[in-house]
């Protein structure tokens, strides 16, 4: 049915549509496997192609099912949630990816991007819908949780590494592209944006997991940029990621409301509309009316499976379930909490705890006896059993010695129990009430950084009945520690840490572990201090700068900065060298940073930030370019060796359109977090 005047016809079948343009195909695709691809393709009817480019709605056994063609051998897909474990039955939950990414370890997340699409596989799964790697422009963003951080190096870093895991035995889909961080009107706002920030801030994370970790699938976002939909967005889709960055992948749509159109987005550069076929029913007389072209349509189709077959769908060996909650993962999610808890304050070395002491230890709150997973949206996991930090307490220092003082208020016998007990150690935070993925009951975005009136009221209650107070804080992202901080001795940072949370909790607590976890987000000592967060107009400026830029940039003092995490042991920074002082913009900087542990065994997150040379264009004071967790062994000195490409400091010239990596003195600042950097050295690259 070729329609007169859509040009001539110069391919088979002729039956199908309009030819049109070439699409580009990216280079250094696989011959074997284009051939396969093409074998496939020649045998479809055009409603195969248009099968192959919408789910198949409602889940088959938890399964979003799409692309399955009996008849052309075609296995389709079998998608699943997501970020912090399988949302399917029972699974293992691991600490959500903000905890995640304060562990700083990219190796230990690979492990957890395997288990969990090993679980995946095991449920019947062959994609998995992770990891989220949007930046978190302001800690109040409903789903800052299912995210590794604030910076766009650490998220492209951690986000490659989960995919790398992943794609051991599914298709992992990074998502969601591109600049999705407001909750409450996910489904319209418009983030405006000029394309330096785009490209600079919320973009080059996206395109390491493409380029390096070759992600087989990219979900679009919800939201606008610039007044466009996410799914209709022809720069962000076709433009950047197919083009420049040459991703040969698919890119599906968010669920429902990510698919606004029919031919428009697969000519935007939409491949698969989720869960259902509801905009691209349209597909069909688009292909007629020659509003879709035969080569768009088969690049399209080309892509979901090329996907299918590179990651050998069609001939997959069943996975073991056994692999579901295994000990191995058990043990996987143990580690990583005991990794991303983050030690906030320790005034007079009150942690760690002594194993045994005159009076029990008083743990306080409801939260104390509540395993708090985290969010009840699409990155719910639902394990068969999770660690309380009650239990976890109880077991490490004996039941005898822990009394709970339930719920939030302090009455009298609770004062009482309080004020005799050795120390008190009280929970509170958030819940998937407070923040999460956005339902009439709960989650959305937060209104406020603060600690609910009632906590705070009872950490006070508890630090005025016990000069001992340790305040555990669970939640998402960043609250406000000011003013009850003052109150109390100690505080730990511990995010939504995971089913095994309570043991880690407790450990770090007792000393076992020594804490190692690192913020992957400012601080701020008050809401003030960082950009506006807007949950509620339509339209919603972006900017250069954000977290630990914008205060670097205000001159503005973070109650714990970017990076920050205290340890039990203390770490001397000694030496910062470069391989070369004199680069060109093709050249390698390569530091050498030795540092010392002191006293304790442990770890520590060396990071490098550089300040580029003053030029009269607006850039960051500095930015994480390197980091290194390393081990840290009393009395001996480490070496850590960091290494990132020159480009890497390129700018994105707004009138040129084009990187440019500016001549001049950069310097390199070497420390434990973004506010102290005591090692420095300098280089110059040339023009
Ligand atoms: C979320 C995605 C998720 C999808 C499927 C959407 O509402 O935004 O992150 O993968 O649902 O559950």
């Amino acid at each position: 049915m070729a329609a007169a005047g859509c040009g001539g016809d110069d391919g088979p079948p002729p039956e199908i549509g309009c030819p049109g343009d070439p699409v580009r195909q990216p280079p250094g695709l696989d011959p074997a496997l284009e051939a396969r691809v093409d074998a496939v393709m020649a045998a479809m009817t055009l409603d195969d192609k248009l099968g192959q480019l919408s789910g198949f709605g409602a889940p088959v056994n938890e399964l979003w099912v799409a692309a399955e063609n009996e008849r052309l051998g075609l296995p389709g897909f079998h998608m699943i949630d997501g970020p912090r474990g399988v949302y399917a039955g029972k699974s293992t939950c691991f600490p959500v990816g903000m905890a995640r990414g304060a562990t700083f370890d990219p190796a230990l997340e690979r492990e957890v991007g395997e288990a969990i699409a090993l679980e995946a596989a095991g449920k019947g799964a062959d994609v998995i819908l992770a990891p989220t790697i949007n930046v978190l422009r302001h800690p109040a963003w409903g789903r800052a949780q299912e995210t590794y951080g604030e910076d766009t190096h650490h998220l492209g870093v951690m986000g490659s590494a989960f995919v790398d895991g992943a794609q051991r035995h599914v298709v992992a889909t990074v998502k969601h592209f591109a600049a999705n961080s407001i909750e409450d009107t996910r489904f319209d706002v418009s983030v405006e944006i000029e394309e330096r920030p785009l490209r600079e801030v919320y973009l080059p994370h996206f395109a390491k997991v493409v380029r390096e970790a070759k992600v087989g699938a990219v979900m679009s976002a919800y939201n606008k940029v610039n007044g466009v939909y996410a799914g209709e967005h022809r720069f962000l889709l076709r433009d950047v990621l197919k083009d420049e960055w040459d991703f040969p992948g698919m890119v599906m749509s968010d669920w429902v409301f990510g698919t606004r159109s029919a031919a428009p987005a697969v000519n935007a550069g939409l491949d698969l509309e989720m869960p259902a076929r509801i905009e691209f029913a349209r597909l069909g007389d688009a292909v007629a009316s020659c509003e879709l072209t035969r080569s768009v349509l088969d690049d399209a189709v080309r892509r979901v499976v090329r996907t299918q077959l590179r990651f050998g769908l069609d001939a997959r060996p069943p996975v073991d379930p056994s692999v579901v909650e295994s000990p191995a993962h058990a043990a996987l999610a143990l580690k990583v909490a005991r990794q991303s808890i983050v030690l906030l304050r320790n005034q007079g070395g009150a942690l760690p705890l002594a194993a045994t002491g005159s009076g029990p230890i008083a743990v306080v709150g409801a939260l104390a006896g509540v395993a708090n997973l985290g969010d009840e949206g699409s990155s719910e996991v639902n394990p068969s059993r999770a660690v309380t930090p009650l239990d976890g307490l109880r077991t490490r220092f004996g039941a005898d010695q822990v009394v709970h003082v339930d719920g939030d208020v302090l009455d009298e016998a609770g004062r009482d129990q309080v004020a005799a007990a050795r120390a008190a150690i009280v929970v509170v935070g958030l819940t998937s009430r407070d923040e999460g993925e956005n339902f009439p009951d709960r989650g959305g975005d937060r209104d406020t950084l603060a600690l609910s009136a009632a906590h705070q009221t009872l950490i006070g209650a508890v630090a005025a009945a016990n000069p001992h107070t340790i305040v555990v804080v669970e939640g998402g992202s960043a609250i406000l520690t000011s003013p009850w901080i003052e109150d109390v001795e100690a505080v730990l940072m511990a995010w939504y840490p995971g089913q095994e949370g309570g043991t880690a909790i407790a450990e770090i607590i007792a000393g076992d572990v020594n804490p190692s976890g690192r913020l992957p987000i400012s601080f701020p000592v008050a809401e003030a201090d960082l950009p506006p967060f807007d949950h509620v107009s339509l339209s919603v400026p972006y900017g250069l700068l954000h977290g630990y830029r914008w205060l670097d940039r205000n001159d503005t003092a973070p109650a714990f900065p970017f990076g920050f995490g205290l340890s039990y042991g203390t770490v001397e920074y000694e030496t910062v060298t470069l391989a070369s002082t004199a680069l060109t913009p093709a050249g390698e900087v390569q530091a050498t940073v030795t540092i010392r542990g002191v006293d304790r065994t442990g770890a520590e997150v060396v990071q490098l930030y550089v300040e580029p040379p003053p030029i009269a264009i607006e850039r960051a004071v500095r930015d994480l370019r390197a980091f290194a967790r390393v081990a840290v062994t009393p009395g001996q000195t480490t070496t850590a060796t960091l290494t990132f490409p020159v480009a890497d400091l390129a700018r994105f010239d707004a009138s040129s359109r084009t990187w440019v990596v500016d001549p001049g003195t950069y310097t390199v600042a070497v420390g434990r977090d973004a506010r102290d950097l005591p090692l420095r050295a300098t280089f110059t690259v040339a023009p």
